[in-house]
């Protein structure tokens, strides 16, 4: 009796709260393991209607109807739902943690080369780390790849060493994990760090000035968080903790081009957003050339004053990326004429000039047929070729834009499109 007992208890041991997977071990379908503090479950699951297995990590204490995956792996290698029987999770003969089907397809997910054994635990961080058993070294970890979602203590980065870079990319909707649109990515030279769409440039924070990054004010300091940018001859990355680590939050890049910080309210059992970013604005050249931005506006782009949609169509359907043109060419040679923009924040890319007063400056513009406006402020700002990123505010700074006198006449006896406030210089 009492050795049934004891291999009653041993068994159960082997099947209930375990944090690692051991050499030998398999974990099926309907298995998981559990981080040794309940925090983190990791297993197979298929998003919403999805036909797919994966593997992932999601959070234990949030119920199955709101499940929130925070990592997952063979994101471009899904399983069908057809092999659920016999698919499994397990560490193979050369100490690498592999997805098997179970009928001869196999998805390496680390791929280190040890000859000793190893084992890999999930840890209450939502870490999922592979050791060797007996230098007990990393050999490799889940936050080192992550997938959307940038937890407290991850990094986010470079690794010079060894060129690895830690960065989030978007899935490609809710129910496919496939590497989506968007990913994130720290420019190690100039310390911003970039939304990206595909390969094109969506968003910048602006550059780390020690404390916060300028387009980013709401990553200073704070009564939740605490971020860290960390730069030395090794690694460059950002990385950030909780203050209360009992806290639930996550970061997600999100499919529509979006970072969100959400907290979890233990109150109601749901996410809160604590930010998100980019603002329509600062998507970068949201509005194409020669267009301001508002956020609160709708729709949230308009053309300068002088300027038409380039394509009406795409304008109408709120794709405003090819920018506004102008309705009259410039004549060059000082004949044409300059319009004050009022509160706006300035374009991109100026070119300064120093110049004793708003004068001289004007002659400046005014002078090369390739400047489109000008702002006279302590020195002498040029915009050559196009005009982006011009942000309307509440109060803000004002520059001189270059228009046909023709345009001007039409301005004056008030058929012009007259949104803008604005006078003759
Ligand atoms: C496998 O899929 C079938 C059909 O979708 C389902 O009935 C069964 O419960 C699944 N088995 C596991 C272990 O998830
Ligand atoms: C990292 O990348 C750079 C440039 O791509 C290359 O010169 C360097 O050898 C690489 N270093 C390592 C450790 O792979
Ligand atoms: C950079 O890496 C080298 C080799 O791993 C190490 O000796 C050095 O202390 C590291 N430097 C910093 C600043 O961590
Ligand atoms: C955040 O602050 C805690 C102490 O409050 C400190 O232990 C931790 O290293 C800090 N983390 C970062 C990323 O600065
Ligand atoms: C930390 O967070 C937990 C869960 O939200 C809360 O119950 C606890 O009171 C907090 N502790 C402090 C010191 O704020
Ligand atoms: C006008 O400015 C552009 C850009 O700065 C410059 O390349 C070009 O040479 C200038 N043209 C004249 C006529 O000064």
């Amino acid at each position: 009796m009492r050795i049934l007992v004891l291999l009653f208890s041993s068994f159960l041991q082997l099947c209930y709260a375990l944090d690692a997977i051991k050499k030998g071990e398999r974990l099926g379908v309907s298995q998981t393991i559990v981080s040794s503090g309940g925090h983190f479950e990791l297993g197979f699951f298929s998003p919403g209607q999805s036909k797919n297995l994966y593997v992932g990590i999601w959070y234990k204490k949030i119920s199955v109807y709101k499940r929130t995956v925070v990592w997952v792996t063979n994101r471009e290698y899904p399983i069908s739902m057809s092999f659920n029987s016999s698919c499994y999770l397990s560490i193979n003969k050369d100490g690498n943690l592999v997805i098997s089907d179970g009928r001869g397809m196999s998805y390496s997910i680390s791929s280190v080369s040890t000859r000793s054994s190893t084992s890999a635990t999930l840890l209450d961080s939502g870490n999922f780390v592979l050791r060797d058993t007996i230098s007990n070294e990393v050999l490799w970890q889940s936050f080192d790849h992550p997938a959307d979602t940038f937890l407290p203590g991850m990094k986010f980065g470079t690794d010079k060493r060894n060129n690895r870079t830690w960065s989030l990319t978007s899935w490609n909707s809710l129910e496919d994990p496939s590497p989506g649109g968007f990913s994130t990515v720290l420019d190690t030279s100039s310390s911003e760090f970039l939304i990206m769409k595909g390969s094109q440039k969506f968003w910048t924070s602006g550059r780390w000035n020690g404390v916060i990054f300028s387009q980013v004010p709401n990553l200073r300091l704070n009564d939740i968080y605490n971020v860290s940018f960390v730069s030395n001859e090794n690694v460059t990355y950002l990385t950030y903790d909780l203050h209360n680590t009992s806290m639930i939050s996550r970061s997600v890049m999100d499919t529509t081009g979006k970072l969100k910080k959400y907290l979890w309210l233990d109150g109601t059992k749901e996410w809160a957003l604590f930010w998100d970013l980019p603002r329509p604005c600062q998507v970068y050249a949201l509005c194409g050339a020669f267009s301001t931005c508002a956020d609160m506006q709708i729709p949230n782009c308009r053309c300068l004053q002088g300027f038409e949609p380039y394509s009406l169509r795409d304008w109408m359907q709120q794709d405003w990326s090819a920018g506004c043109v102008r309705k009259s060419s410039l004549q060059c040679g000082g004949k044409d004429l300059f319009v004050l923009v009022n509160n706006v924040k300035f374009p991109v890319n100026f070119e300064s000039l120093s110049a004793l007063d708003s004068e001289q400056c004007k002659q400046a513009c005014s002078r090369n047929c390739s400047c489109n406006a000008y702002a006279y402020k302590g020195n002498c700002h040029l915009w050559m070729g196009d005009l982006l990123g011009i942000e309307q505010l509440e109060r803000g700074d004002y520059i001189f834009l270059r228009v046909a006198a023709s345009e001007l006449q039409l301005i004056n006896s008030g058929k012009a499109d007259n949104h803008l406030s604005s006078k003759l210089n």
